[in-house]
């Protein structure tokens, strides 16, 4: 049986046949078009031309934002502009069956439990660390959905008490200290201070960023710009974990999105400042902190499965 997973991201729409075990079969990519009606017609070309070689059963979209409960209506997108959008309808007048939609991270997630780095688990929590920071938890097996939908939002855990302000209303939420673009922030900071001695600034494009392979390049030369960048985020992570742990008890965090690329270099100080905010740390088992095996295709795998499961 053969289901289809489409996961929109910021920059690119990626979509792939999925098997059951995980395994995609075909994928394709398109640009993200910023128009919500273009976007309904890229989704559904996508699907419409992975259809027409393969005999699909179900379909599910990914998308970034707070979804409703029924999974039809995109009530709030911090970084994109929908509000209220009742993306699952116009998905299904345009394909012309039915459409599981799911929010990004947790599709992930999902994908990581059932066929990546959370295999084997029953209680997990995967953070995501994009554009946005995502999250998605899994207990006792299954996907953690809330009231509303919008359960596991991580990244909108208030994190510092009038911090920055965040795009969805309120401030000093995570996702403003551990996001690639609080990473970006951070180290425009160190590079701009210059009190540091390190080799940052020399590795900033045109559009003032630092690009993932240039920091990694820097952290393995234990350059202290670099380090202090990375650990600061790094602590926002693992601090929010600690807490993350007091609500929902995981046995493994699973780290995935770009920032993850970073792999022991981020988790190395993460679980440093998990264990220093853990309560109760010393009388009590710890996760474990992981990086994410699926990488980019954990999103299409995982609502791929989800739609099946669903379907
Ligand atoms: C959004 C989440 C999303 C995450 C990653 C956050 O800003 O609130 O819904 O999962 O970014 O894209
Ligand atoms: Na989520
Ligand atoms: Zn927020």
């Amino acid at each position: 049986m053969l289901n289809v997973g489409i996961d929109i991201g910021g920059t690119k729409i990626a979509g792939g046949v999925v098997a059951l075990d995980g395994t995609i079969i075909e994928q394709l990519r398109v640009p993200t078009p910023v128009d919500t009606g273009a976007l309904a017609d890229a989704v559904a070309a996508m699907v419409g031309d992975l259809a027409s070689r393969h005999e699909v059963h179900a379909v599910g979209v990914a998308a970034a934002g707070f979804i409703d409960r029924t999974r039809s209506v995109m009530l709030h997108a911090p970084n994109i502009d929908w509000q209220n959008a009742p993306l699952r309808a116009q998905f299904e007048a345009q394909i012309g069956r039915p459409v599981t939609l799911e929010n990004d991270a947790n599709a992930a997630g999902w994908g990581e439990y059932r066929f990546g780095a959370g295999r084997g688990s029953t209680d997990m929590v995967m953070i995501t660390l994009g554009t946005g920071v995502g999250g998605a938890a899994v207990g006792d097996g299954s996907l953690l959905i809330g009231a509303n939908g919008s359960a596991a939002e991580l990244g909108h855990l208030r994190f510092v008490r009038g911090g920055r302000p965040c795009g969805c209303g309120q401030n000093g939420c995570l996702e403003q200290y551990a996001s690639g673009r609080a990473l970006q922030r951070e180290i425009a900071d160190i590079a701009d201070g210059g009190g540091i001695g390190s080799r940052l600034a020399a590795h900033r494009t045109a559009a003032g960023i630092v690009p993932g392979a240039d920091l990694k390049l820097l952290l393995s030369e234990q350059d202290a710009g670099a380090l202090e960048a990375v650990r600061r985020v790094a602590t926002a992570l693992g601090e929010a974990c600690g807490a993350f742990q007091a609500v929902l008890d995981p046995e493994l965090f699973v780290i995935g999105g770009g920032v993850a690329e970073l792999g022991e270099d981020l988790l190395e100080p993460t679980r440093i400042a998990y264990e220093t905010s853990l309560p109760g740390f010393g009388e009590r088992p710890t996760a474990r902190f992981v990086t994410a095996t699926l990488g980019n295709d954990a999103g299409l795998v995982g609502v791929a499965d989800l739609a099946r499961l669903r379907t």
